[in-house]
């Protein structure tokens, strides 16, 4: 599966037409498709299955290996719990511009109906987190910080003045949280089984959005304004970067529950070389979407390295990081 290709408006209609049809045959109910009450799913005292993984920047930081097993658990709990609570945040932020962006969508429009399967799989998805937060049982975790609720205030009138932003910031939104689930699912960590299980069912039903974020952006952005364009390529990167550490990093309470020392965090998050180049790798298939949609130009290409994300695309979708 390449990037490269020019999308046509029949063949956009048939993309969306065969990811509704995906939506039919392969979709998942939080309630029916999760076995909560089963014993495996129970949450028991002092579990090491909660240890944060390699995967987690801070789950490979020797302070964090430092800490009593109990405590290492308590963290891992308390940071799957804000995961999930941040993906419900933004979930429900998606849906609300969603809805917006249906208002507009003319009769006989593919969009209409693979638009609402996508609302209706993220509606289940916030139940999903909001069931697995319950029964982890850390109430206290929170999601998106106030700056980054301020910052979503730009949602309504991107969908309405700026549509391509706002299909931007969902792709900001889904791409480093489905990179960041994909990598433990590939990986030999054992994780809970409720983490496990939501993980599977999101990264499934993820695959269909990403798919339509990128075809939306190929189809739209190509034939847009110049000067629209030349916008757009400098805020496609800054939207990734933003979004992805609203998602990709714990919140301030819990650096000051687990009394986190800000140079772990500095480290851990931002300066160890491992976690620069995850940094990079999250967006190898959205700098290949960059680049087809014809917004990777001279200047773009600084701000994407300013931000520390620049890079090699990947060649096609979901290929395992190639690293020099
Ligand atoms: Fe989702
Ligand atoms: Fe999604």
């Amino acid at each position: 599966m390449t990037l490269s290709i020019a999308p046509d408006p029949a063949s956009y209609d048939e993309i969306l037409n065969a990811l509704s049809e995906g939506s039919v045959n392969r979709h998942f109910d939080p309630y029916v498709d999760i076995d909560w009450e089963s014993p495996e799913f129970a949450i028991i005292a002092n579990d090491p299955r909660w240890i944060l993984p390699r995967e987690e920047p801070l789950g490979r930081h020797p302070w964090y290996l430092a800490q009593p097993v109990e405590r290492q658990i308590q963290m891992g709990m308390w940071r799957q719990a804000s995961i999930a609570k941040v993906g419900l945040d933004f979930e429900q932020l998606l849906i609300r511009g969603l809805m917006q962006y249906l208002v507009s969508v003319p009769n006989g429009s593919a969009e209409f109906r693979y638009i609402t399967h996508e609302a209706a799989e993220e509606c289940n998805h916030t139940m999903m987190f909001q069931e697995a937060i319950n029964r982890i049982g850390y109430l206290d975790v929170v999601g998106m910080g106030s700056i980054d609720r301020k910052l979503t205030l730009i949602i309504w009138p991107a969908v309405k003045y700026f549509p391509t932003f706002f299909f931007t910031m969902i792709l900001g939104g889904e791409e480093p949280i489905d990179h960041l689930q994909k990598s433990l699912l590939r990986g030999d960590t054992q994780m809970h089984p409720i983490v496990q299980r939501v993980m599977q069912i999101h990264v499934a039903e993820e695959a269909r959005h990403i798919s339509f974020a990128h075809e939306y952006l190929k189809r739209n952005v190509p034939e847009a304004h110049p000067v629209t364009k030349f916008v757009l390529s400098l805020l496609f990167p800054a939207a990734m970067r933003v979004m992805m550490s609203m998602i990709a990093t714990p919140p301030k309470e819990f650096v000051e529950k687990f009394e986190v020392p800000d140079y772990v965090m500095r480290e851990a998050y931002w300066s160890a070389p491992e976690s620069r180049a995850q940094m990079r790798d999250i967006f190898a298939d959205v700098r290949a979407l960059a680049t087809s949609a014809g917004i990777m130009n001279p200047v773009a290409k600084r701000v994407w390295k300013l931000l520390g994300i620049d890079g090699s695309a990947s060649r096609y979708r979901s290929e395992p990081a190639r690293r020099a």
